[in-house]
């Protein structure tokens, strides 16, 4: 069986570090593995819609941007199908077979779901398009073959909800569907990396983000503003490292290399953490150090997106490329799907037939 990938985002804001740590590094790093097939990576702006219907215009201005940082990254559209969504039509189609499969209670206890209805003050009235975007997802993730799903764990029961959709259809019409697998980030550390305030995630309207194209002036402001220990006061005083944010962030940013580089007091992050506890270390030292690692991380990607912004026509030719073999992949399974439901009735010509059989013997 071929290994393929599907993944995408909600087109609804700039990609910031979160991202890049959560999923984009990894992306990434799974194209030039040489170990999949194919990998699409999708522009989810129908499901963006579904809680941003009112606002149609903040989901278009966040189409090229989210292009952009892909391809920024190291997004290769030669390795990767970069695609929109809303320009698949059969991705729709399936959601609408699928969510005969599903019940309304079952989506109401999905967690992702449930979290996110309370987050948007959607409990008096959930319009049934934002409840039902788990379905399609399920779409999505099969009009692809997807075998593997490289999500953060906010994901999995999606995933769970995906594989309940497949192996129900499967059991109804017969084998159709490829039944799909997560895939984690492999370092724990990188699932989720809090905002600059130490909340749990980094969130535009928090105002606590770190973004891909930051100057290096806003990366200085961002991490000088970063939550510390509120108990270190003096340098000389000991300093807690848990729930630190700047070493939540040397966690999953620094080597040994970077220590070589701009801090070669010492040798690698235990020990700067042995001194931190101990006290006699300030934290402007340690944010200087990360602040290096930082610049050193989004100078490329920076840099790369101010290129492609000068050759927009390029990455729209690769939004367009991208979305007619999305939907040539999908039209394929689409022609599965209806064939097993049994309403393909202009390309099955055992339709007539077996129709004339029935009517003209009675
Ligand atoms: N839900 C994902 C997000 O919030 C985007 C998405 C849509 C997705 N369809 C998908 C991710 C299918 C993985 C597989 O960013």
């Amino acid at each position: 069986m071929k290994k393929i990938i599907l993944t995408g985002d909600r087109p609804t804001g700039r990609l910031h570090l979160g991202h890049y740590v959560g999923s984009l590094k990894n992306r990434v790093k799974l194209q030039n593995s040489g170990d999949y097939d194919e990998i699409y990576l999708m522009i989810a702006d129908a499901q963006a819609l579904t809680d941003n219907f009112l606002n149609p215009q903040k989901v278009k201005d966040n189409v090229l941007e989210v292009a952009l940082l892909y391809l920024a990254c190291g997004i290769d559209p030669q390795k990767t199908t970069i695609f929109i969504q809303s320009q698949v039509p059969a991705l729709t189609e399936l959601t609408f077979y699928y969510m005969n499969l599903v019940s309304v209670s079952r989506l109401l206890r999905n967690p992702t779901v449930k979290n996110e209805i309370k987050l948007r003050g959607f409990e008096e009235s959930v319009p049934s398009g934002f409840l039902n975007y788990p379905v399609s997802q399920t779409a999505d993730i099969t009009a692809f073959d997807a075998t593997t799903v490289p999500v953060g764990d906010d994901q999995l029961p999606m995933l769970e909800q995906a594989r309940e959709i497949v192996h129900s259809f499967n059991h109804i019409y017969g084998d159709t569907l490829v039944t799909p697998k997560e895939l984690l980030p492999e370092d724990e550390k990188a699932h989720r990396l809090p905002g600059i305030d130490g909340k749990a995630k980094m969130s535009k309207s928090l105002n606590n983000c770190i973004y891909l194209d930051a100057t290096n002036e806003e990366i200085k402001e961002k991490v000088m503003q970063m939550y510390t220990d509120p108990n270190h006061i003096k340098v000389s005083d000991p300093g807690k490292v848990e729930g630190n944010v700047v070493f939540t962030y040397l966690d999953v940013f620094c080597n040994d290399e970077h220590f070589q580089k701009y801090l070669p007091d010492y040798k690698n992050l235990d020990e700067l953490k042995e001194h931190y506890s101990k006290g006699g270390l300030g934290d402007v030292t340690i944010k200087k150090f990360l602040i290096n690692i930082l610049i050193e991380i989004i100078t490329p990607i920076r840099c790369k997106k101010q290129e492609l912004m000068q050759n927009l026509d390029a990455v729209y030719d690769i939004l367009k490329e991208g979305s007619k073999k999305a939907n040539i992949k999908a039209n394929e399974t689409l022609k599965r799907v209806k064939h097993n439901m049994q309403i393909d009735y202009f390309d099955n010509p055992e339709f007539l037939e077996e129709m004339k059989e029935k009517f003209t013997n009675k």
